[in-house]
């Protein structure tokens, strides 16, 4: 509760949480639909409630004398078929907006409509864990990418002037255990991720900056802190972004110790430093684990070792109880060389 409240105002941007404040084409939809049956429903609310209010006040005892009760109706025709009419009417117009929505946000990923397709369209597989995000970064444009990332989502922004290329983001969703949620709610609306089904979602947006999310669906105890990052970056930062997650992780003599002390412990059954024996695959990717902001899927701040990254290696049990990563009771110089060693993945 605390440590998600503190990031927030330690990054000094509000997190912007809203359906209200769209950026992307389907979550603008998404608002479109939402003020319409906001409309409709709150038209509906006051005809009701007026009715409601006129008769209590009307009809309340005492009230004009010699007309203690309405004139008692049974059987109307006109009337059945009013109320039956209207309600199906309303019912008939939400299915319409409704199908028309659902047609502009799904989108075929294998075969775009034309006014996204002609773009530089970047793929990522997202797989969801039990509690954190996997990002496997397949292509951008034609180039083939391979790596994978967690929980921060990086992406560029689209250009939609006339000059500018469009950049649309194109997801395929997968769990690697329960149901999970994606909803990153000013960039498009809650797609689910669901064990033995792909769906696939898109989203593209030229406004760069930060969009929380998080997990939508509950998926076990620490749902609440399944929390998710998506940086737009400008088209620079994005290609500078890129060349680095592509490379192997990082490695020097200095840094040999550190890392033999980080490969002889059981971190390497679950987690990846890609160049090195660590090839697990059951938790996140830790190759460039250094450029990502927060640790533990956006619970804490990554302090780069100092204080952080120690705390949740020593045990991530007081921070994410109930998380799959268990304490390995390390002595403190194998923790100072593991810490070490991590925050030299940059
Ligand atoms: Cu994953 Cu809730």
């Amino acid at each position: 509760m605390i440590g998600p409240l503190l990031l927030a105002l330690s990054e000094g941007s509000p997190q912007n949480l809203s359906i209200f404040d769209p950026v992307s084409p389907p979550a603008q939809s998404i608002h479109h639909l939402s003020l319409l049956v906001l409309a409709i429903t709150a038209g509906i609310f006051l005809v009701v409630e007026s009715v409601l209010i006129y008769s209590l006040l009307r009809f309340r005892r005492g009230y004009a004398p010699g007309s203690s009760e309405p004139p008692q109706v049974y059987g109307s025709k006109p009337i059945e078929i009013a109320w039956t009419a209207a309600p199906a009417l309303v019912v008939f117009v939400l299915t319409l907006v409704i199908a028309r929505t659902e047609w502009e946000v799904r989108v075929d990923l294998d075969h775009p409509p034309p006014e996204i397709k002609d773009g530089h369209p970047l793929r990522v597989r997202v797989v969801g864990h039990q509690w954190w995000w996997e990002f496997n970064y397949d292509s951008y444009g034609d180039e083939k990418l391979g790596f994978i990332a967690a929980n921060e989502l990086h992406v560029p922004a689209s250009i939609l002037s006339e000059s500018g290329e469009r950049r649309p983001v194109f997801l395929t969703l997968e769990s690697a255990d329960v149901a999970h949620s994606f909803w990153v709610p000013r960039l498009a609306g809650k797609t689910d991720l669901i064990p033995g089904k792909t769906n696939t979602m898109w989203f593209e947006t030229e406004h760069t900056g930060l969009f929380v999310g998080q997990c939508a669906e509950y998926c076990g105890t620490q749902h609440a802190n399944m929390l998710l990052r998506v940086y737009v970056d400008s088209l620079e930062e994005f290609s500078r972004w890129l060349v680095n997650q592509k490379k192997d992780a990082r490695d020097s003599d200095e840094l040999r110790k550190d890392k033999e002390a980080f490969l002889s412990q059981s971190c390497i059954n679950c987690h990846r430093v890609r160049g090195t024996l660590a090839r697990g695959t059951f938790g996140p990717d830790l190759t460039h684990l250094m450029s990502r902001n927060t640790l533990a899927a956006g619970m804490i701040l990554n302090d780069g070792g100092v204080k952080n990254l120690r705390a949740w290696i020593a045990d991530p049990q007081t921070i994410k109880p109930g998380c799959l990563m268990p304490a390995f009771g390390l002595s403190e110089s194998d923790l100072d060389r593991v810490v070490r060693y991590l925050a030299s993945l940059e």
